[in-house]
């Protein structure tokens, strides 16, 4: 498990675009806590600061009393991360076994104990035997987030990111997928941090939110409270948010 505190970080592109002004977040140890705000506010920005993908302009990321801007302790900070990418990132040309072997094989030499572990992550996620040694081009979407899960833990980190993690599916698998990410993060007891723009994620795997607006973090509380914060973006976001899903099931 570990703490998360971003410290004012600012995060500029060249045209003068001022995407992140001054993150201030405070995530606590085995919390699951999510990033709610608009398409292109900056939450993709934010993660890849946060793995060092992009370069503070100022400020500070610390994980654990590790500050990102220490060279030396880079890697111990990294391997405390495990991500599940939007597109699940799986490598084509490797069967599925293969995919989470390659995440576990980073940290185990003996190959047999590591698609042993392989298996039992696998396992964990809901796949049966018969898929192990499929493409991920065989796979349903649903399948291959579970893959991309196994692969996640396989490494068996201290943080796991989540991105958009049920984008691309259909409203009844990402709601499994969702309890599968709730029941992963509990049964390893890890710090979660989840991206989305969707409030029903939000709401059921969040402990905390934090609502992302003009590059700052807004305001930080639990998803029932969002209707009643008194900033008017956050209540807005929820409001919108509800009118978008029952408009949808008309139309369904
Ligand atoms: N490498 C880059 N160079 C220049 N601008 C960038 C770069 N990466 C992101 N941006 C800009 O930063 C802003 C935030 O982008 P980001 O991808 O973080 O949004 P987001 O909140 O993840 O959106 P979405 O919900 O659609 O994924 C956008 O205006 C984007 O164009
Ligand atoms: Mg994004």
């Amino acid at each position: 498990m570990s703490k998360i505190i971003f410290e004012n970080v600012r995060k500029e592109f060249g045209s003068g675009l001022q995407v992140l002004n001054g993150i201030q977040l405070d995530i606590a140890k085995g919390e699951s806590h999510i990033i709610l705000g608009q398409s292109g506010c900056g939450k993709s920005v934010l993660l890849k600061c946060l793995l060092g993908i992009m370069p503070l302009d100022s400020g500070d990321i610390d994980v654990d009393g590790i500050s990102i801007k220490e060279k030396k302790r880079f890697s111990e900070y990294l391997r405390k991360f495990s991500i599940l990418f939007q597109g699940n990132a799986l490598f084509d040309s490797m069967t599925i076994i293969e995919n989470v072997m390659f995440g576990a094989r980073l940290v185990a030499k003996d190959k047999e104990r590591c698609r042993r572990s392989a298996e039992e992550k696998l396992f964990a996620v809901g796949l049966e035997q018969r898929v192990f040694d499929l493409y991920p081009a065989e796979l349903s979407g649903g399948m291959q987030k579970r893959a991309a899960l196994a692969r996640a833990i396989a490494i068996e980190p201290e943080i796991l990111l989540f991105d958009e993690p049920t984008s691309g599916l259909d409203p009844i698998t990402g709601g499994i997928i969702c309890n599968l990410l709730k029941d992963t993060v509990r049964s390893l007891g890890v710090t979660a941090l989840t991206i989305t723009h969707d409030l029903k994620v939000a709401e059921f795997l969040a402990d905390r939110v934090s609502v992302l607006n003009n590059g700052k973090v807004v305001w930080t509380g639990k998803t029932h409270e969002m209707e009643i914060c008194g900033n008017e973006f956050v209540v807005e976001f929820h409001r919108a948010s509800n009118v978008i899903l029952k408009k949808s099931h008309r139309i369904i």
